[in-house]
């Protein structure tokens, strides 16, 4: 694992990147870093507020520039932004930074996990089912060219942690 020094994990909304994340952090010896909390930290402002103040287009840009940051990383899980998948330059730097793993779940389970949550600017709508489908249609070519899936619909975190770490070791062992 040489150069595959840390594990990114990409997926949509409510896919369970932040409880994985740690999790499979705490398993490895590694560190934990979001996407989300360097750019808010970077930024001075909260996700919710940059969409509303500055649009998407700026905070894709920001976005960009944290997964840029992550090639610098060593031993570390770093859950990113469920729409970091949309644009090339993210996958280059994320493919640079480590191995890059998809979580998924079916869109009823998302919408259950995220539905108490009001932090996430693309969910607040009238009809937060349709906006989900509609992402995960668009999006799903994008979420298809991680190295590695996982459906974390019936799992425990527990257990995901667990599929990934062994196909982790299993990579490294044929690298
Ligand atoms: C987004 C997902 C969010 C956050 C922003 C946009 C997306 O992150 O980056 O609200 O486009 O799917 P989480 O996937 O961590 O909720």
């Amino acid at each position: 694992m040489a150069e595959r020094k840390n594990l990114i994990l990409v997926g949509f909304m409510g896919t369970g990147k932040t409880a994985v994340g740690r999790a499979a952090a705490e398993r490895l010896g590694f560190a934990y870093v979001d996407t989300d909390d360097l750019i808010e930290q970077e930024a001075g402002k909260t996700i919710a507020r940059i969409f509303a103040e500055d649009g998407e287009p700026h905070f894709r840009d920001l976005e960009s520039e944290a997964i840029r940051s992550l090639v610098r990383l060593e031993r570390h899980v770093v859950a990113t932004g469920g729409g970091c998948v949309l644009r090339d330059e993210n996958w280059e730097a994320m493919r640079q930074a480590g191995l890059v793993v998809c979580l998924t779940a079916r869109p009823e389970v998302i919408l259950e996990r995220t539905r108490a949550e009001s932090h996430r600017p693309l969910l607040r709508t009238a009809d937060p089912m349709a906006r989900i489908r509609e992402l995960l249609d668009y999006r799903a070519a994008f979420y298809a060219r991680a190295d590695l899936s996982v459906d974390t619909s019936d799992l425990t975190v527990a257990e995901v942690v667990q599929r990934v770490l062994e196909w982790m070791f299993h990579e490294a062992g044929q690298a």
